[in-house]
């Protein structure tokens, strides 16, 4: 009995790191499923359509680069607000890095 506890025990010590971990390392798609896309399905804008996260729309505003699109999660833009807090510290960093791939793939890679 006592062996069993100290097996599970072990058991549980090991799986909930890895548990962890993995809710930690959160990638650009899960925050943007998160954060974005109820607004931003596929890249598009349902409330303003012209502002989408598509190339053409965000060359015309000069915000084709990932930094730029960070700074937008974080702190907003316009009718948009900010997902800094939301997003958690660096988050928006990633998130940006993915939405300028998706971008630059025409948003064709999910
Ligand atoms: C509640 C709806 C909503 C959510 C959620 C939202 N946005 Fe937006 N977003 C908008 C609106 C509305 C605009 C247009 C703002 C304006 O110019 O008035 C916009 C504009 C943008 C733009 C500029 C697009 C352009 O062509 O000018 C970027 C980049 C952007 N959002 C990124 C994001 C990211 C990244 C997230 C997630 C962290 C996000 N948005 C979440 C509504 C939203």
């Amino acid at each position: 009995m006592r062996a069993l506890l100290i097996v599970a025990g072990l058991l549980i010590a090991l799986v909930l790191p890895a548990q962890r971990v993995s809710a930690l390392s959160t990638d650009g798609a899960q925050l943007f499923d998160l954060h974005c896309a109820g607004c931003h399905p596929n890249g598009g804008n349902i409330i303003r359509r012209g502002r989408s996260l598509k190339l053409k729309d965000l060359s015309k505003r000069g915000l084709d680069n990932p930094e730029a699109i960070a700074t937008i999660a974080r702190e907003g833009i316009g009718q948009m607000s900010g997902y800094g807090d939301a997003l958690g510290e660096g988050n928006e960093i990633v998130v940006g890095d993915w939405v300028w791939l998706q971008a630059q793939n025409a948003w064709t890679q999910g």
